[in-house]
C-alpha cells in the first residue's frame, strides 16, 4: 500500500544522512555516559531503530506509548500514558526520541511527567518538527527536519494506522485523507 496521492517531502536518502548525523551528534554529547534511549511508542519505532545504530555508546532503550490523536488529524491535547517504561529514570541521562512533534502537548506532557523522576537530563530528539503548529513552548535539543503544516507519513509516522512502513516520508494530500484505503 503506498499513498498515491501524495508527494515524496523527504526521501529515504536523506533521512538515513540526518540520522547518521544526528547518532555522531549525540555520541560526541553523551561521551562517557551511558544514555536511556526512551522510544515513543509507536511512530518512533522506526527513527529510534537506525537511530541507536548511528551511536557509539554503551546505552540502553525504553519504550512509553502515550496517546494524543486518537485515529483522526488534529490533536485532541489529551495525553494518556497506554505503556508506562520498565526502567528507573532516577539519576539517568535521558534521551526521548520521537518521529514527530506538532502541537508539542505530548512532549510537553511528557517533560513535566519524567522529570518527577528525578533523570540526571532529559533532552528530545525528533526527526521531524512543524513549528507553524506549535500551541506549548518546548525546546528540542535534536532536531532532523523542520516541515510545513502538512499531513505526512511514512517512516513510522502513520495515517489511520498505515503508511508507517514506508520508507520515505510523504506529504498527503488533502483529497487523500478521509480515505485511508487509497
Ligand atoms: C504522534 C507523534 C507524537 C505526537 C506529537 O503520535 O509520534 O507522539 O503525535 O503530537 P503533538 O506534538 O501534537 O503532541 P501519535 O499520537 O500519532 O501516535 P503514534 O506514534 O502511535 O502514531
Amino acid at each position: 500500500m503506498r499513498p498515491e496521492t501524495g508527494e515524496i517531502l523527504v526521501s529515504a536518502e536523506q533521512i538515513s544522512e540526518k540520522v547518521r548525523e544526528m547518532g555522531a551528534r549525540i555520541t560526541e554529547d553523551y561521551r562517557g555516559e551511558r544514555p536511556l534511549l526512551v522510544g515513543i511508542l509507536r511512530g518512533a519505532v522506526v527513527v529510534l531503530a537506525d537511530l541507536m545504530r548511528h551511536i557509539e555508546l554503551q546505552c540502553e532503550i525504553d519504550f512509553m506509548e502515550v496517546s494524543s490523536y486518537g485515529t483522526g488529524t488534529s490533536s485532541s491535547g489529551v495525553v494518556r500514558i497506554l505503556k508506562d517504561l520498565e526502567e528507573d529514570l532516577t539519576g539517568r541521562h535521558v534521551l526521548i526520541v520521537e518521529d514527530i512533534i506538532d502541537t508539542g502537548i505530548t512532549l510537553s506532557y511528557l517533560r513535566r511527567s519524567l522529570l518527577t523522576r528525578k533523570p540526571a537530563s532529559l533532552e528530545f530528539f525528533t526527526l521531524l518538527s512543524k513549528p507553524s503548529r506549535r500551541r506549548v513552548e518546548l525546546d528540542v535539543k535534536y532536531v532532523g527536519f523542520e516541515v510545513p503544516d502538512e499531513f505526512v507519513v511514512g517512516y513510522g509516522i502513520d495515517y489511520a494506522g498505515y503508511f508507517r512502513n514506508l520508507k520515505d516520508i510523504y506529504a498527503l494530500k488533502p483529497e487523500s485523507i478521509g480515505n485511508s484505503d487509497s
